[in-house]
């Protein structure tokens, strides 16, 4: 049998029974869903994502050439196979990058003759655009290192009831009403904000080049209902549908594999708070986005990284390598100021995965792992395995799990795993509780006033030091990798599944 044979085969034996599965990131994202979801775009009918919006990224292959998308979920070159690809209620929808994702399809002639979007799915506005950029920049002292792409304010306008959906794109005078409701209340908070940094982000490439910049009230309502109606309603008109009644009529019977974003310690209702996205990206969130629950699901696999973790935008890490040193680095915060992988590659020319100086083996193993973020381009903090935070992300996701990136240790001599912490922060109460300095957590308190005073403790074991290429089952992983797997496993009691080894499909070991 050749290698795709075997693993349509290791894939059929997995979901045999499955009708509806969920891939979902059990870190801080960017652990390679992207590759997991196309390994099973092939076996299900219909593709759904049901969280966040352009703030996430992931790269399809379209012919020779690699592009970025934001929204569109993964599995849309499959739509020419017949597959449905659905963008679920519980996302944030920018009307422009969606269209502009659309075009991108037309140019490489990709069909997306099956692509539906749901009608109560959130609506992104340029203010939203516009509050999130204003509230990151200007030195304010609440930053999150947001994607920048307005799905902040989209939620909470969601929940302060004056947020607008796809489907008043429909609707030309319900629009109007709804977005001059929503206006009356964000121009006050725009009041709030200096006049001549909003005119400058008005008129920045992010907002269409000052289209919406109204002098007297900052934004011009017509230019909105217009840009937004005229043109991306009619684009858009085509593809909005009840995908709730749709996914609901299908689940059980059609296979549906529901596409998370963002990973589970950015989860709003689970993750590090403050230092989270706005929509639960955990997996109740996605089923929920999806027009779904738990009673529906089959299989649900978390991803993990092996053996490291990164986290883009700000929040505490307590496994980062290099510490502080490496968070204002990523975060532009050091002298260089913003930093991509171009200028990290000029200053640091010579870093190594076995540095001794923590901040450069982060450095190598980021490189190593091509771990710059793929909506900002910033370089994700990098750091190891921390089994507390795993613990906390299990209490909400099932154990199955896909390890992926394996490679990318594979000239590591010395691997550690966090598998506690040690608590340094002044006396804490905690509900019924008091954390003390010098305590030892095995679970994490995700929420960053405890975080960011935990330090971690490791256990150490050496690499395996050799190339995954060509293996194709467990047993053929070196010892030492499969040594780590197990001690993870014991701690964790996660069932590995899949042990992902390269970008490829055909480097994926089904356990
Ligand atoms: P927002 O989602 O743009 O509001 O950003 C909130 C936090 O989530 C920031 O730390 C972002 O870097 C992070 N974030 C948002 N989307 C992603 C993603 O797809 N991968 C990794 N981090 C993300």
């Amino acid at each position: 049998m050749n290698k795709n044979g075997f693993l349509t085969e290791r894939i059929a034996k997995l979901t045999k029974n499955v009708k509806t599965m969920a891939v979902t990131c059990l870190q801080w994202g960017d652990t390679g869903k992207g590759k997991i979801v196309d390994l099973f775009s092939g076996w299900a009918d219909i593709i759904v994502r049901g969280t966040g919006g352009a703030n996430a990224g992931h790269t399809i292959v379209l012919g020779l050439k690699k592009f970025i998308f934001h929204l569109i979920p993964s599995g849309i070159h499959f739509d020419k196979d017949g597959k449905v690809n659905a963008m679920g209620r519980g996302m944030a929808i920018d009307p422009e990058i969606f269209v502009s994702e659309l075009s991108l399809l037309d140019k490489q002639k990709i069909s997306y003759d099956n692509l539906i979007v749901a009608g109560n799915a959130n609506l992104t506005l340029p203010v939203h655009i516009l509050l999130d950029l204003a509230n990151e920049g200007g030195g304010s002292k609440g930053k999150i290192g947001t994607t920048g792409r307005g799905i902040g304010p989209t939620y909470v306008d969601f929940y302060g009831r004056r947020g607008l959906t796809i489907n008043d794109l429909l609707n030309k005078d319900v629009f109007a009403i709804k977005l001059k409701r929503n206006l009356d209340y964000n121009l006050r908070v725009l009041r709030g904000y200096d006049p001549v940094m909003l005119k400058e982000l008005l008129f920045s490439e992010r907002l269409s080049k000052g289209i919406y910049y109204d002098s007297q009230n900052i934004l011009n309502i017509e230019a909105i209902v217009s840009k937004y109606v005229d043109e991306y309603g009619k684009r858009l008109g085509g593809l909005i549908r009840d995908v709730d009644a749709y996914i609901i009529k299908n689940a059980g019977k059609k296979k549906i594999l529901c596409e998370g974003a963002q990973g589970h310690n950015l989860s709003i209702l689970h993750g590090s708070y403050p230092f989270v996205t706005p929509s639960d990206c955990s997996l109740d969130g996605l089923l929920a986005g999806c027009g779904l629950n738990r009673s529906y699901l089959d299989l649900a696999l978390g991803i993990i990284k092996g053996f490291y973790m990164t986290r883009v935008g700000d929040g505490p890490f307590p496994t980062e390598l290099g510490g502080k040193l490496s968070d204002d680095w990523c975060g532009g915060r050091s002298s260089e100021g913003k930093v991509d992988r171009a200028k990290e590659l000029e200053k640091y020319p010579d870093v190594s995965v076995d540095d001794e100086d923590e901040f450069r083996q982060g450095m190598a193993l980021r490189r190593a792992g091509d771990e710059y973020g793929a909506t900002t381009g910033r370089p994700r903090r990098v750091g190891w395995l921390d089994l507390p935070l795993l613990k906390s992300a299990l209490r909400w996701a099932t154990k199955d799990a896909a390890l992926t990136k394996l490679d990318v240790l594979n000239d590591v001599e010395e691997i550690k795993i966090c598998y506690a912490y040690d608590y340094q922060g002044s006396d804490y109460r905690y509900g019924d509780k008091i954390i003390r300095r010098g305590d030892h957590l095995y679970e994490a308190i995700p929420a960053a006033e405890v975080l960011q005073y935990c330090q971690p403790i490791y256990n150490s074991f050496p690499g395996w030091q050799g190339s995954l290429a060509g293996v194709t089952d467990y047993d053929g992983l070196p010892r030492q990798l499969r040594e780590i797997v197990e001690y993870v496993r014991n701690q964790t009691d996660i069932l590995p599944r899949i042990i992902s080894t390269g970008a490829d499909r055909e480097e994926t070991i089904f356990v």
